[in-house]
């Protein structure tokens, strides 16, 4: 196998609240799936993201909870580090976007465009309030959508029709604080000049198809028809500052807050070279042609790391309609895969917070098993369509796949041998039917792991599930427990060849179900941990509050491949490996959906 750099880039959570499910099932869990697998199969990952922490979400929220942004993102940048720990997210660095590293990072970058030129500055309308003279944020303008009609769309956005908006756009504009008219006056703005990448963008992305999904490549395409510059700073003053003369210090401009949150991807990968004592070790991700890049997210996340990003890294590069030379960081690679997810809405509804038809990560996992979740998510989430989470299924699901198939499996498999033989046996020789099984079981490795390199989840997760329904069908015709006074021998060789299928099942399963291939592994005899699990980590630049990162080592024995069982190895009766659930779950669930 060779081995090649792959970064994993999860989309940065937003620090305005707890995660709940739906988050999660788009940018993260299948991020984690995917890394696992290419640790397993020799391949030097790195995944980093972290919390985003600028702009107008975080500043709404902070209003609503009578607090400055910066503690608000204090607050949920550790309550998020919990939730994804919680999940098993294997980051190498799980950061936020308010470290002085960052800062530094995103005034590089913004600094290496301006120089290439694709950054201009151009006078708009922006928002004052009459009686006070003050600049209005976008977040305070209401108004009528002039997309869909709607009468209270936001001044950044319309949350009916989803569109991003304007305030100058809107129709009949209000004040949220007074109700007044807003008065707008020029103010000073820097633009990403988008039109300057049409070109290479577009060739850029002529070249993933038949790559990428479907949908993500044709909204794209799509986009490329009309780029406009689009504004980059904001009146703000919670963000990163301009990094230009007259500009720095100005308290009321700031960079908008998608120009920052797409360059962490590059400032965690940087941080993390720092803290692993090799401050250059992040170019081998970026700056080496045979390395590879995917991004996962949301689908209202595709255009910013499909269009504005890639345009980011090639202006940067020197690789727009006007040249240029690399900033100083040299130059950067473009996107492998951008992969998308679509949405999962719940029991039927849109998920919202404030009317509590949420799921929130942290009560999921006090009442079930992660593994469960990551099953769920894997086989039936929103990986190419809308999908709804409903509580019957996932108690179906849990009950009649991992319990019923695999979990049965494992326990009858295991325990049958620790009743009977007490070790793992060794096999005699091998009938055709035996030869069979084994050579489905390790073709499994290629077929599964072709999917999960293409990020088919739900494919190469009911791929695995087949090769443990053909395992329970195998031990069930070939019935060891008849062959007890009759044939001990042939008994010894069933179970030998079961048991093989077990831990080949384990280790197919581990990118989705790390946790619970790691009790099969112990189970089997398998020394040390099996999956490397994440860490949090306190940590500090100079002197400032310490904050909590995900880390984690993982090297470790898991492999992508068969790993031949040793015989003689004792075994001990076995503990359930996932708990069934009653059927109560499901109505108390939906009890507590949209209630208090
Ligand atoms: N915070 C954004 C969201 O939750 C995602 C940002 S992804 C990034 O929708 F790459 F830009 F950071
Ligand atoms: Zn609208």
């Amino acid at each position: 196998m060779s081995s090649r750099h792959i970064l994993t880039a999860p989309a940065w959570p937003y620090a305005n609240g707890p995660r709940h499910i739906g988050h999660v099932s788009g940018f993260g869990l299948p991020a984690d799936m995917f890394s696992r697998y290419h640790r397993m199969a020799g391949n030097k990952v790195l995944m980093v993201s972290g919390t985003d922490e600028h702009g107008t979400p975080i500043q709404v929220q902070a209003d609503r909870e009578g607090m400055t942004p910066r503690q608000l993102a204090d607050r949920y940048n550790r309550v998020i580090a919990g939730d994804l720990l919680g999940l098993d997210m294997s980051y190498d660095l799980f950061t936020r976007t308010i470290t002085r590293n960052h800062y530094a990072v995103t005034q590089q970058i913004f600094t290496g465009l301006y120089d290439n030129g694709y950054i201009f500055a151009r006078t708009t309308k922006g928002a004052i309030s009459p009686s006070t003279g003050r600049t209005l944020p976008d977040r305070y303008i209401e108004g009528t959508c002039p997309i869909c009609g709607f009468e209270n769309a936001r001044g950044d956005q319309c949350d009916n029709c989803g569109n991003q908006l304007d305030p100058v756009d809107l129709l009949e504009p209000r004040s949220k604080i007074n109700g007044e008219s807003p008065l707008f006056v020029d103010t000073e703005q820097f633009f990403l000049d988008l039109p300057a990448f049409t070109d290479a963008l577009g060739s850029w992305l002529q070249s993933k198809s038949g790559k990428w999904r479907p949908n993500v490549l044709k909204f794209s395409l799509n986009l490329l028809g009309d780029l406009q510059p689009r504004a980059i700073t904001r009146d703000l003053d919670w963000g990163v500052p301009v990094p230009l003369d007259g500009w720095r210090d100005r308290p009321d401009k700031r960079i908008y807050v998608w120009f920052d949150a797409v360059i962490g991807y590059l400032s965690a990968s940087i941080e993390w070279a720092r803290r692993s004592g090799d401050a250059d070790a992040w170019r081998a991700w970026w700056q080496s042609p045979d390395a590879q890049a995917h991004y996962f997210m949301g689908k209202d996340n595709i255009v910013f790391h499909s269009e504005i990003w890639p345009a980011m890294l090639l202006g940067y590069s020197g690789r727009g309609s006007r040249d240029g030379k690399p900033g100083s960081l040299g130059a950067l690679s473009l996107p492998t895969d951008v992969v998308s997810s679509e949405f999962l809405t719940m029991e039927g509804r849109k998920f919202s917070s404030s009317r509590n038809i949420v799921i929130y990560v942290r009560d999921f996992l006090e009442r079930y098993d992660v593994d469960a979740l990551r099953y769920y998510v894997a086989v039936a989430g929103p990986e190419s369509q809308d999908t709804d989470f409903t509580w019957s299924e996932f108690v179906r699901r849990n009950n009649d796949e991992l319990v019923a198939t695999w979990g049965n499996l494992v326990n009858r498999a295991v325990s049958f041998a620790a009743k009977n033989i007490g070790e793992i046996p060794a096999a005699g020789e091998l009938t055709a039917a035996d030869h069979q099984i084994l050579e489905r079981s390790r073709a499994a490795f290629g077929t599964i792991g072709g999917e999960l390199a293409g990020s088919h989840f739900k494919a190469g997760i009911t791929e695995a599930m087949r090769t443990v329904a053909e395992a329970n069908k195998y031990m069930s015709e070939q019935a060891p427990w008849k062959l007890r006074q009759s044939d001990p021998e042939r008994m010894r060789t069933v179970l030998a060849v079961v048991l093989q299928l077990v831990d080949d099942a384990k280790t197919l399963l581990t990118p989705f179900l790390p946790r619970s291939s790691a009790k099969v592994h112990q189970m089997l005899g398998g020394e040390g941990a099996w999956a490397g699990q994440p860490r949090i980590e306190e940590v500090g630049e100079d002197g400032d509050p310490t904050y909590p990162v995900i880390t984690g080592d993982y090297t470790s024995p898991a492999r992508w491949e068969r790993i031949a069982l040793r015989p003689g190895t004792p075994l001990a009766p076995p503990t359930p490996l996932f708990a069934k659930l009653d059927q109560s779950v499901v109505d108390t669930e939906l009890r507590r959906l949209g209630g208090e």
